[in-house]
């Protein structure tokens, strides 16, 4: 079974993620991406800005400021009760906890008695300017579509666009978790990728919007790969809402240590236009001037998709990591050992295809391979690689989810070809070197 220790010792040593501040001892909650991992992090948020953006007539995207106006975060209610969770406090070890993560009512630590629960807000405050006071204080976001709510008109305006449309976001966003956990599923620092659809009241009342983005994230899971069986969603108690949502459903995946959310889709209502327009005193409705329109002026009601990149990235990680007891690769010396294999969508691998010669002290080979690579370089994230017997090469990108391998052998050299290994189904295909890019470009592209 692949446990989560499995995969963070994995993606530790194949580059994909360490731990922050190492030399330091590490810094609680932090984590650094490798290559492969910043290349597959990349590639998580260019499939969503591509379906949520690109091929979309009605959305457009953003990019806002971390820091903004403390007032921002008043209006929205993250300063208040309701973006706060319970914390209790060791009397003895004076370690502190999230209550409804706690099993007894003991420290987990040092079995020391617990202090009565306080509400804990879990806003990342910080200071503007070089003076330290009540009056510089301001917050790092905590959710990115504060910033999409403060340019809703800038957008609508500029873009012209005409209700039912969408803004999309994707960026940093922080909270002070109190028990972060799980590896990068509950950090202080994460990514979100952010999309609020604004429609008209009557719409939202039907649900239709919510309905139609509810099967549209879902699909998009399934068709990065993601196995059925792995993804449910799970309606929220009128309890559990957020204090700006009316109904929410999340995306939840199946991590090694049980189901986990990996994405909201909530009803927000008029909560946040009204509450800016509110407090800024600017005007935020909206009038539909539309022929088929009723000439009403209307504070649009939100739809919002919210999906955190970090857990997607586990996600697609966990889903795609596959071990195969005695090797798939029979022909090599490392038959008895356990490959791993990362079945990666083709959109999402880090890398998309390796060169490498058959044989490395044979010139003529390494001189056609580096041919082969710079021609494709510039098409695909590739990798040239002439270090060890072409199995253990193999295995080596299998293991990093490269989704095709390329082999130039004596053969190339008479014919100008070369051979083409499918990750999956290991099966090997001859291609003209100047048919190549074409080829791929119809795979991958
Ligand atoms: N704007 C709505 C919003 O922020 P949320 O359910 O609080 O909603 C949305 O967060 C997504 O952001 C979550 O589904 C999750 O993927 C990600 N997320 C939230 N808190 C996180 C944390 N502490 N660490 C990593 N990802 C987090």
């Amino acid at each position: 079974m692949t446990t989560l220790e499995k995969i963070v010792s994995f993606a530790k040593r194949r580059g994909f993620i360490g731990p922050s501040s190492e030399m330091y001892g590490g810094f609680e909650s932090s984590y650094d991406y490798g290559f492969l991992g910043a290349e597959l992090k990349n590639n998580v948020k260019k499939a969503w800005w591509k379906s949520m953006v690109q091929l979309k007539e009605n959305i457009v995207g953003l990019d806002s400021a971390i820091l903004m106006s403390p007032k921002i975060w008043q209006a929205s209610g993250h300063l208040t009760a309701g973006f706060a969770d319970p914390l209790v406090e060791c009397k003895k070890c004076h370690h502190r906890f999230r209550k409804d993560y706690l099993k007894e009512n003991k420290c987990p630590d040092c079995g020391g008695e617990l202090t009565e629960e306080k509400k804990f807000n879990l806003m990342m405050k910080t200071f503007i300017g070089p003076v330290e006071d009540e009056a510089a204080v301001t917050y790092l976001r905590a959710e990115t579509c504060q910033g999409i709510y403060m340019n809703y008109e800038f957008i609508k305006d500029s873009m012209r666009l005409k209700i039912p449309f969408g803004i999309a976001q994707v960026g940093k966003a922080f909270r002070n978790e109190i028990t972060p956990r799980y590896f990068i599923f509950k950090t202080r620092e994460f990514e979100q990728m952010e999309m609020q659809y604004f429609v008209s009241p009557e719409e939202k009342e039907k649900d239709k919007w919510f309905e139609f983005w509810k099967e549209e994230r879902m699909n998009w899971y399934l068709s990065l790969g993601i196995k059925k069986e792995n993804l449910r969603f799970k309606e929220h108690e009128k309890d559990e809402l957020a204090h700006y949502a009316k109904k929410a459903v999340d995306i939840e995946y199946k991590f090694p240590w049980g189901w986990g959310e990996i994405e909201g889709i909530h009803d927000r209502g008029d909560w946040d236009l009204s509450n800016h327009s509110k407090h800024s005193g600017k005007d935020l409705s909206y009038f539909d001037d539309s022929p088929s329109g009723e000439r009403k002026k209307f504070i649009p009601h939100i739809i919002e998709t919210s999906g955190g990149v970090e857990r997607n990235f586990l996600a697609f990680l966990c889903d795609a990591y596959e071990e195969v007891e005695g090797g798939r690769t029979k022909t090599t010396e490392a038959a008895k050992e356990t490959e791993v294999v990362l079945k990666f969508h083709k959109d999402l691998a880090s890398i998309k295809i390796a060169v490498l010669p058959l044989l490395k002290n044979k010139k003529e080979l390494v001189k056609k391979a580096r041919e082969v690579y710079n021609l494709i370089k510039p098409h695909f994230m590739s990798q040239y690689d002439e270090a060890g017997t072409i199995g253990r090469r193999y295995r080596r990108q299998d293991e990093i989810g490269t989704p095709f391998a390329i082999t130039i052998d004596f053969d190339s050299l008479k014919q100008d070809d070369l051979t083409i290994r499918d990750r999956d189904s290991m099966r090997q295909e001859r291609v003209k070197i100047e048919k190549l890019v074409d080829y791929f470009c119809s795979l991958l592209k």
